[in-house]
């Protein structure tokens, strides 16, 4: 059995900084309203002609991965891409990126679970680099949220928590023992599926249909829907419990974690999740203040910048930790 390691990480967000205070521009919301809530400040949108999209971003975070890991993109035995915000229906973001990176015919495949999306592309990653089928893995996690959201004051409690980027690791066998992913741990309940959705457009909710059963356009089900207190609540019971799944699968407990990085769904579950753990500010790293919740990209932007802040260091214990839509949740332990 190998072990993967990470190889090269890295991360695009676009230019367009868009504040709270721009948002109440747009809508009934306020910047108070937001940082109290959620700890956001500001996050990245996508502009009308500046040619990104998910896949767009998703590249240019690759590209950087691939020189930062010294690994050709023509090596590249795997893509995996997380998203829930896809350029197309179908096909998915991986066969795009594939083709913008002008990799000849390996595999790619996307990986559709939210904000669990990079934690279960990690996983499926690392397990064909485990058993010896590929040696290195390409995984993205993209998400082009301002292109879906409704930023009236019908959406708002939905439209100001998510922002856009992407960020990328590559993965490949480890030549040392003990360095790289000890361990990935994911679940999921479909009892809750729909409590954070997008219902449409789909085979069930095709446009024609949603504009001919909403004259009015009152019940709109291609706007996203959260009900808010009630992820909250699963949240943070979820992330301790795949947490602490992960340490007691490595014989680790708390005083081991050097860096957790929870996927950035909002600051409060981030803080509770520290309190809970009794881990220091040093111990976790935040960044949904300039980004807001980027939900699959969240975790590799936020692992990205970690270590380009030097925050990481050779045999650290990394935690990473995501609860999304599904819903869905996971883990990775990792020695760096
Ligand atoms: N600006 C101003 N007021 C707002 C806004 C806004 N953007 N959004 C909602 N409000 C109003 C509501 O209309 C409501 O007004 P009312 O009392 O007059 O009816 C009031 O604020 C409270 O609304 P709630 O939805 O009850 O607000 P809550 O305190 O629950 O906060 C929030 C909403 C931030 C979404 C919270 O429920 C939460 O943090 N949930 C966790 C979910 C989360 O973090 N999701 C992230 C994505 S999912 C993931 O990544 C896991």
């Amino acid at each position: 059995m190998y072990q993967t390691k990470i190889a090269g990480l890295g991360k695009y967000v676009p230019e367009n900084i868009v504040t709270n205070d721009d948002l109440s521009k747009k809508m009934d919301t306020n910047d108070e309203w937001i940082t109290e809530r959620t700890g956001i400040k500001e996050r990245r949108h996508i502009k009308k002609g500046d040619g990104n999209s998910t896949a767009v971003m998703g590249v240019k975070a690759a590209k950087i991965a691939l020189e930062r890991a010294a690994i050709s993109k023509d090596d590249i035995d795997l893509i995996v891409f997380a998203t829930l915000s896809p350029d197309y229906y179908f096909p998915g973001c991986g066969v795009q990126v594939q083709e913008m990176l002008e990799i000849d015919t390996c595999p790619a495949l996307d990986v559709r679970n939210q904000c669990s999306g990079f934690i279960y592309a990690l996983s499926v990653a690392d397990q064909f680099i485990k058993t010896g089928m590929y040696k290195n893995v390409l995984v993205i996690g993209s998400e082009n949220h301002s292109g879906g959201l409704d930023f009236t004051t019908r959406g708002r409690s939905v439209s100001v928590i998510f922002g856009d980027g992407a960020g990328a690791a590559v993965l490949t066998r480890s030549d040392h023992n003990g360095q790289g992913i000890l361990s990935t741990h994911l679940h999921s309940e479909g009892k809750h599926a729909l409590e954070l959705s997008l219902k449409g457009p789909s085979t069930n909710y095709w446009v024609p249909e949603i504009i001919a059963d909403n004259p009015q356009g009152d019940d709109i089900p291609y706007y996203p829907y959260m009900n808010g207190q009630f992820v909250f609540k699963n949240a943070i019971q979820r992330f301790s419990e795949v947490i602490n799944e992960g340490l007691q699968a490595n014989g680790l407990d708390v005083d081991n974690i050097d860096m957790l990085i929870p996927h950035q769904a909002n600051l409060r579950i981030s803080q509770f999740v520290q309190h809970k753990f009794k881990l220091s500010d040093d111990q976790v790293y935040n960044n949904i203040q300039k980004y807001g919740n980027t939900t699959a990209a969240s975790i590799p932007i936020a692992l990205t910048e970690a270590w380009e802040n030097g925050k990481i260091e050779d045999g650290d214990i990394l935690v990473l930790a995501a609860f999304g839509s599904g819903f869905t949740w996971g883990s990775a332990i990792i020695r760096w």
